[in-house]
């Protein structure tokens, strides 16, 4: 064969190389797209499960008790009772308030409705006032009006995140304070928690997550690629931790109405 003809031997099986490599890539990005959609929609189904729970717990479970405190109430009236009954009323009815806080605690924990009804900002004041007065924790926030209206899912992921870091700092850092902040840069929003806790070893603890002991930090960092997004996480022991997140908003964010 001449040279000429192994040339273009050799150009045709490069071309054919060139076009498989190119179909495969495409496969690969069709994939990966069909990929990320189905992973939202769990992300979404889990979402309104947890909003429907909520909603039950609330509504159901909690107004029942709310019904069963009245009428004990009413049974509290009774001018006819002795001190035994009276006392054993008292017993149940601090019982049955202190099980409807509790519902309504885990309803809220669960969604809290004011995520749908008011938005991230207001949502976030409260999860950081339920953080204050439960477990304690001297936070300092700085959340800033992002001048724009979140689309339901960066709403979720964003409170999520928060929430995430917060239970873990009041379940592991021993921190003295917290600081949370939340700012929107040119087309992005950026999110940084920082504890002055014990820390902790960040691969050690990722690596937990992956072997399904625990999920919150590997979590995390699933939701934030899911959406584009980067997450690092800075710890050493005795250094407290910070995790830095900063999610692209999509093109479609609308601004807010001044
Ligand atoms: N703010 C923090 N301070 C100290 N250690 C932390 C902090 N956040 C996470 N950790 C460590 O990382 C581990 C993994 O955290 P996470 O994935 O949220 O799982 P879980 O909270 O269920 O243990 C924790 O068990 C803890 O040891
Ligand atoms: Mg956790």
């Amino acid at each position: 064969m001449s040279h000429d003809a192994d040339r273009a031997d050799l150009l045709a099986q490069l071309r054919q190389l060139q076009a498989d490599q190119a179909r495969i890539r495409n496969t690969l990005l069709e994939r990966d797209r069909r990929f990320q959609h189905l992973a939202r929609s769990v992300f979404r189904v889990t979402e309104s499960e947890r909003r429907r729970l909520a909603r039950d717990l609330h509504d159901g479970v909690g107004q029942k008790l709310s019904a069963a405190m009245h009428r004990l109430s009413q049974l509290q009236a009774n001018p006819a009772l002795t001190v035994r009954e009276h006392a054993d009323l008292d017993a149940l009815a601090a019982l049955v308030a202190d099980c409807l806080h509790d519902i309504r605690n885990l309803s809220r924990l669960m969604r809290p409705q004011i995520l749908d009804d008011l938005g991230l900002v207001p949502a976030l004041q409260w999860l950081f006032r339920s953080f204050r007065e439960h477990h304690g924790l001297d936070i300092t926030d700085d959340i800033q009006e992002l001048g724009l209206a979140l689309d339901d899912d960066l709403n979720t992921v964003v409170f999520r995140l928060i929430q995430e870091a917060l239970s873990n700092v009041a379940k592991h850092a021993g921190a003295s304070q917290v600081v949370v902040r939340l700012a929107r840069k040119t087309s992005a929003i950026h999110v940084l928690i920082a504890d002055n806790g014990r820390g902790c070893d960040i691969e050690q603890a990722l690596g937990q997550g992956s072997t399904s002991q625990s999920t919150g930090l590997s979590g995390m960092q699933e939701r934030v690629h899911l959406f584009g997004g980067t997450i690092q996480f800075h710890s050493a022991p005795m250094d407290g931790m910070q995790i830095r997140v900063s999610i692209p908003l999509p093109d479609a964010a609308s601004p807010v109405a001044p």
